[in-house]
Parts: structure tokens; C-alpha cells; sequence
């Protein structure tokens, strides 16, 4: 368990401290890593919310593997998502006949992913899956389902580990819950 000095004023608890991260990250890093084995798949990392949750990832997963992003927009500075997904930076990489694992931080109304899968399935690659850190099947309207995921949370505000609110705690090496009154 970590101190509680070690909490940002702004949290009201831990959610998942790093230890408690780092072994959700090497149980998805071992799974891949056997489903994937002889393989070399193609992370698609969807920033900003994954960058941390993906360096980590990918050093969890014993294989051949390379690595694209892409920058997609959908909840603006607010909390909630509206449903409309723009992409600001595209794949770098052609994806077609490549094994893609989208990864995430966050899986919340499934409207990024929803759009992001079939965004890539037109581009024809060899087979695509999802690994998400958390998941909200709650919030859930998109009909996507996550192939990996870290753990579920209930619909509660989480920042830290990548994730944000109107950009700030990215940098916190757990997920914490928000207090309310921060985002009131
Ligand atoms: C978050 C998260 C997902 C999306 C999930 O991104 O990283 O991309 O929301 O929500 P959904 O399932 O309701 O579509 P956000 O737009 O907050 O941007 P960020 O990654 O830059 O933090």
C-alpha cells in the first residue's frame, strides 16, 4: 500500500497504486506475448491517454513487435464524450495483412474504438485486437468489446497513469480518483 503523502491533493484515493499497475501490465504483456507468439504484431498506441500504459506494454511483451500512434479527439476539456471522434494524426505505418492491437487507457461509451476498429478493418490488416487498461462497461453505448483489458472500474473520474482531466495528471505513476469538487 502507498503512503498517503504520496497522494496528490487532488486525488481522493488510489484506484490502482504502481505496484498494483505494474502487475496488470505484466499479466496483458504475458498473455499477448503467448497469443502473439511467432508473430510480430503492430501496437497502435491512440494518444495522449495511452503513453504511459504502452512504454509500459511493450517492455511487458516478450516478442517481435513494432510500434504506430495515432492522435484522435473526442472528449474535449470536458469529462464526458460526445460521441464525435476527429483524427488529428494518422498511421504512420500501411497496416494491411499486419496483426494491429489497438491500446488504450481508457475503454468509457466505446466511441473511439468503435470508430478507430472500423477505421483500420477498411484498411485490411491480418487481424485486430483491443487491449485497453481500463475499462467502464458501464458507460458502454458503441457495441465493442475490449480482447484484453486491465482491470473494470465503475463510472467514477480516474486520472494519473496517462490519464487526464483538461490535460493535467498525466504524470501521476497511479490512477487515482478525482475528487469531486475538481471537477464540480
Ligand atoms: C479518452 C481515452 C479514449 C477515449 C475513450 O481519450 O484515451 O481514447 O477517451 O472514451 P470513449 O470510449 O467514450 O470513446 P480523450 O479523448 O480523453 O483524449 P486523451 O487520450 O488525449 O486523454
Amino acid at each position: 500500500m502507498q503512503e498517503d503523502m504520496d497522494m496528490h491533493p487532488d486525488v481522493e484515493r488510489y484506484i490502482a497504486t504502481e505496484d498494483e499497475l505494474k502487475g496488470i501490465v505484466a499479466r496483458l504483456g504475458r498473455q499477448i506475448s503467448a497469443d502473439y507468439k511467432g508473430k510480430k504484431p503492430l501496437f497502435v498506441g491512440v494518444l495522449r491517454g495511452c503513453f504511459i500504459f504502452m512504454a509500459d506494454l511493450v517492455r511487458a511483451c516478450d516478442i517481435d513487435c513494432t510500434v504506430d500512434f495515432m492522435v484522435v479527439s473526442s472528449y474535449g476539456q470536458g469529462t464526458t464524450s460526445t460521441g464525435a471522434v476527429k483524427i488529428i494524426k494518422d498511421l504512420t505505418e500501411n497496416i494491411e495483412g499486419r496483426d494491429v492491437i489497438i491500446v488504450e487507457d481508457i475503454l468509457d461509451s466505446g466511441n473511439t474504438l468503435s470508430y478507430l476498429k472500423n477505421y483500420m478493418m477498411a484498411r485490411k490488416p491480418a487481424s485486430i485486437r483491443i487491449v485497453t487498461l481500463l475499462d467502464k462497461p458501464e458507460r458502454r453505448v458503441a457495441p465493442i468489446k475490449a480482447d484484453y483489458a486491465g482491470f473494470t472500474i465503475p463510472d467514477a473520474f480516474v486520472v494519473g497513469y496517462g490519464l487526464d482531466y483538461s490535460e493535467k495528471y498525466r504524470n501521476l505513476p497511479y490512477i487515482g480518483l478525482l475528487k469531486p469538487e475538481i471537477y464540480s
